[in-house]
């Protein structure tokens, strides 16, 4: 990526309201060849406005968006995709009933004589798209059944089936886990390679320092920061995003602390005890103050019981519930 070079896509000093919202004011953002940009800010940061102004859902009130550095006057989605734009959504939009290859060519199905579906090319241009992505996915299998991790995937191989050169991505690891994201992110690196770029939204700002060159931060509608990604540490960047200190966050409260709730003692937290621990184990005990209301001590003793995962420890815990619960005076309805 050279900052020097053309953006594929931009915004020019564009505004855009809902009614008396104004989601986005003179916001400037450009997305070059080869570039992973963060798109990051608060909720209601005008992140999504953003997107649908790149990706022509909506247009601007005033400035404009530029293509290869020319005006472009986007009348839709379509206008976009032609322009090399394309979405990649949190939640993905395929026909769960199709296979892989009719979802990333829906429409543009290659034909044979009699204009019927030439399965084996659409088979093999599709499983050829996948393959360039680094994937193993089998582009005849049926999208029902898919993690949505793969489901993303496969509209990434459709976005680049239309010849995309900039994906935008808006918050695409919100409902993945760890290994998914790990894997998105190869996807995202192969595309950085091939000289593909990618608009970034996320809220874990540990993704954006992973896998983003630059970033643009946005507070009320206003770009806050623009620059490379290296140049900021998180508390900047959050400073950024919300106008103070990362300390000042979550400000200490005075707090009066009460009677003691629930005291553990001796717990055993290992599943497969060595004599020592077993014999430790035998001797656990718990106990809890008279009060206040016992559900707060049962929450709190489910919590570490998860936690820990232990079966004795468990075991305790529930007996300790259900002790509370026996010694609970009765509730009035
Ligand atoms: N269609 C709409 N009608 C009215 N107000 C809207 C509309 N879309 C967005 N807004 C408002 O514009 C502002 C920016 O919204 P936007 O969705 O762009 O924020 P965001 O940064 O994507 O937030 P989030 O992180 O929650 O997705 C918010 O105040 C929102 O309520
Ligand atoms: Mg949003």
């Amino acid at each position: 990526m050279n900052a020097g070079e053309t953006a594929i896509i931009a915004l020019a000093d564009a505004s855009k309201s809902y009614g008396a919202v104004r989601a986005v004011r003179d916001t400037s953002i450009a997305v070059r060849p080869g570039e992973v940009r963060a798109l990051v800010g608060e909720n209601g940061a005008g992140k999504s406005t953003i997107v649908r102004l790149l990706a022509g859902v909506t247009r601007p009130d005033t400035g404009a968006v530029l293509v290869d550095g020319e005006p472009a006057d986007f009348h839709g989605p379509a206008d976009a995709r032609d322009a090399g734009i394309a979405v990649i959504y949190q939640e993905p939009t395929l026909f769960p009933d199709l296979s892989v290859a009719e979802n990333v060519m829906m429409g543009r199905q290659p034909l044979a004589a009699g204009r019927r579906i030439d399965r084996g090319a659409l088979h093999d241009q599709v499983q050829g798209l996948l393959d360039r992505l680094g994937v193993r996915l089998d582009a005849d299998q049926p999208v029902r059944g898919l993690s949505i991790a793969d489901q993303q995937i496969v509209e990434i191989a459709k976005a680049l089936s239309f010849d995309a050169r900039v994906l935008i991505m808006d918050e695409p690891t919100a409902a993945l886990s760890g290994a998914e994201v790990e894997r998105l992110f190869a996807v995202v690196r192969t595309l950085q390679e091939h000289g593909a770029a990618v608009l970034f939204i996320s809220h874990r700002l540990d993704e954006i320092f992973a896998i983003c060159d630059t970033v643009t931060v946005l507070r009320d509608g206003e770009v806050t920061h623009d620059g490379p990604t290296s140049e900021l540490n998180t508390d900047e960047l959050v400073r950024r995003m919300v106008g103070r200190q990362l300390s000042q966050l979550f400000p200490k409260q005075a707090a009066e602390i009460g009677e003691t709730v629930l005291r553990v003692e001796r717990p055993c937290c290992t599943s497969r005890p060595t004599p020592a621990q077993a014999r430790a184990r035998a001797t656990c005990s718990t106990s809890t103050a008279a009060s206040p209301p016992p559900t707060r001590a049962e929450r709190g003793l489910g919590r570490v019981g998860r936690r820990c995962d232990v079966g004795a420890f468990r075991r305790t815990a529930r007996k300790l519930a259900v002790e509370r619960a026996r010694k609970a005076p009765p509730r009035i309805a």
